[in-house]
């Protein structure tokens, strides 16, 4: 048995919830944080772990859960930032007004929790991954295969989700100084919770990627020691590798490096 702690946010369906259930059969403890109370509950139960009813745009439910999680176990191993929504996309419709006719402010929850959430989920994985007995860990940070390509007709979760590929990019050098590994992942369809049946057929059926090909590239962020700051996009049953651009000329080289 592993005897190592992880900790899923969106970990009560889909890609969060098989992740959990392989890493408990491996014999690790698993903290589930998800909005959905009954399923979070039944998860907790199956996988003997833990659930924490957590909306992860509330800072502090989030804050609460790794806190316990870190008391209770005195060290945090991995952490899987992996809540997120597809959202009604809604941005080209035309623009409802107020009385004033001026078109109201749109919905921004696709960002809060696809952005903000699993930043603050990153910053606060860093801190209790900093107070290990030996410091250090991993992160792996739910992408899209939305986050590679352009995604017109979904830009609000598209842009969301390019985030997070910049995201990943940008912490894993620096958190690799202190040990902590960041990846991505950047599936293409997979037939879970985010989307409901009919949405999911408008995709064709042949490109659908199994939510177990997910789970290994997870796996293998979380044990390949080497791997910090990649992105792997993951289509069917495979997974590659996705470069990050390269500099156009010295100029922008030693501009970019010196954000470094
Ligand atoms: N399914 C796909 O085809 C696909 C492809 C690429 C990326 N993704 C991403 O994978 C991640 C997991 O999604 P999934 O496909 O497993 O879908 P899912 O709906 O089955 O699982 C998402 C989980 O996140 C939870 N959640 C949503 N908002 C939350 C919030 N504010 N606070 C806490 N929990 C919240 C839900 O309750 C659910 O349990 C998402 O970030 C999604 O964008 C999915």
């Amino acid at each position: 048995m592993s005897g190592k702690v992880a900790l899923i946010t969106g970990g009560a369906s889909g890609m969060g919830l098989e992740v959990a259930r392989s890493l408990s059969s491996k014999g690790w403890k698993v903290s589930i944080l998800d909005m959905n109370q009954t399923a979070g509950e039944k998860v907790a139960t199956e996988i003997n772990g833990k659930f924490y009813k957590t909306n992860v745009t509330n800072y502090d439910e989030l804050a609460h859960a790794f806190d316990s999680t870190f008391k209770a176990h005195g060290h945090l191993d991995f952490v899987f930032a992996n809540a997120g929504i597809a959202g009604e996309e809604k941005f080209y419709d035309e623009a409802p007004l107020d009385e004033k006719g001026i078109p109201k402010k749109p919905s921004l929850l696709v960002t809060a929790i696809n952005i903000d959430a699993v930043i603050t989920t990153c910053y606060l994985a860093q801190h209790y991954l900093r107070k290990n007995p030996t410091p250090g860990g991993a992160i792996v940070i739910t992408a899209s295969s939305g986050g590679i390509y352009p995604c017109p007709a979904s830009p609000i979760y598209g842009t969301s989700k390019h985030a997070m590929v910049g995201l990943a990019r940008s912490i894993g050098p620096r958190m690799k100084r202190d040990g902590i590994r960041v990846n991505a992942i950047c599936p293409g369809t997979v037939r879970t919770g985010l989307l409901a049946k009919e949405a999911w057929d408008t995709f064709p059926d042949e490109a659908f990627t199994p939510v177990e090909k997910v789970v290994e590239v997870v796996e293998l962020f979380i044990n390949d020691e080497g791997l910090y700051g990649q992105t792997a996009e993951i289509s069917r049953g495979n997974h590659y590798f996705r470069s990050i651009p390269e500099f156009s000329d010295e100029f922008m080289e030693r501009t970019m490096r010196a954000c470094d």
